[in-house]
């Protein structure tokens, strides 16, 4: 008698647990979906999607800070939640390891500059510091202390709002000197390049250098990425003709790093891969 109510009460313990784990992996399983719905179909050609994704990020956050969760799910979760194109995933202690001992201020400055295949900003330039500071905490908060720059910007909202201002506008100069950097080193590149009929990168092999350093967006879809071969995702890219997109390809967009996050291949070598990205939708 004792043992068997024992039992029903073990019984009724587990179908409790095992009841609300069921029910909570479901939350998830929604949560994420609704979250990737946004993230999916950020940055396509021609939206502002920075924007948007601050604005709703912004919707969503307390009326009295910025929540830094909001806007990883709709920034950066497309990439760190999957591991897209090597992003280390929220979470994963030995993805971190190495990267932690770096610090925070670092890791901060490559959130908003960038680092390789990691876009600056998450392809977001409308994301103001403290927007990437928050999403940065959220990101690494499951693996190393990070400052609790929400609690901040809520103590000292006005503080950070000033803040916020001055570093926009410092980052707004430093992006217009990047810019004029970048136009007049292409003038110096053209003015240098040979006047040959025959592009300089027509004897590159394009399709290995895709397979190393474009496939893992350019084959998936991760991060938005128009995937080879899908004429609707292609049409109206397309359109820009070839001297735009090799621009985009070499200097990026929205989520599409620069050199696909290789700065060491050449403005030829990128070149030469976006025509075999291109190819069966040319
Ligand atoms: C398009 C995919 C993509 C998106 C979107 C993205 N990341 Fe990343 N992130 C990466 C990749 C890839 C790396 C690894 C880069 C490397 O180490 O070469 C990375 C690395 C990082 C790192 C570690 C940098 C280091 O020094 O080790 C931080 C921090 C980070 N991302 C923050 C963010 C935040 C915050 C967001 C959203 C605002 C974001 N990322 C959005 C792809 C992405
Ligand atoms: C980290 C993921 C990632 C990698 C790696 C990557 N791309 Fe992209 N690429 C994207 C995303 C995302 C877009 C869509 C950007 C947008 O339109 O906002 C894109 C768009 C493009 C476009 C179209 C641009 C336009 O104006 O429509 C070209 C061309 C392109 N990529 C070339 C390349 C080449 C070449 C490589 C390799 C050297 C590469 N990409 C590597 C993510 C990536």
């Amino acid at each position: 008698m004792k043992s068997s109510k024992l039992i029903m009460g073990c019984l009724a313990t587990l179908s409790l647990t095992a009841g609300a784990s069921s029910v909570h992996a479901e939350v998830d399983r929604d949560a994420i979906a609704e979250r990737l719905k946004p993230a999916g179909n950020l940055c396509l050609q021609g939206e502002d999607c920075g924007t948007a994704a601050a604005r709703e990020a912004e919707a969503d956050a307390p009326a009295n800070g910025i929540d830094g969760g909001a806007i990883y799910n709709r920034v950066c979760m497309a990439c760190h939640e999957t591991g897209a194109a090597g992003a280390p995933v929220r979470g994963d202690e030995d993805g971190w390891a190495d990267r932690i001992d770096k610090g925070w201020d670092t890791l901060l400055d490559h959130s908003i500059n960038g680092f390789n295949a990691m876009p600056a900003r998450g392809g977001n330039p409308n994301l103001s510091d403290e927007e990437v500071a928050a999403s940065t905490a959220y990101l690494l908060e499951p693996v190393m202390d990070v400052p609790d720059v929400a609690e901040d910007a809520a103590a000292d909202e006005e503080a950070v709002t000033e803040e916020g201002a001055v570093e926009e506008e410092a980052a707004a100069v430093a992006a217009e000197e990047a810019v004029e950097d970048e136009a007049i080193e292409e003038a110096a590149t053209e003015e240098a390049a040979p006047a040959d009929e025959e592009p300089a990168h027509a004897g590159i092999d394009g399709e290995a250098i895709y397979n190393q350093a474009c496939m893992a967006c350019h084959m998936t879809g991760a991060a938005g990425a128009p995937i080879r071969g899908d004429e609707g995702a292609w049409g109206e890219r397309m359109e820009q003709g070839m001297d735009t997109l090799y621009d985009h390809a070499i200097n990026g967009i929205g989520a599409m790093p620069p050199k696909g996050g290789q700065a060491n291949l050449s403005d030829d070598e990128v070149r030469a891969a976006t025509d075999y990205l291109v190819e069966p939708t040319r």
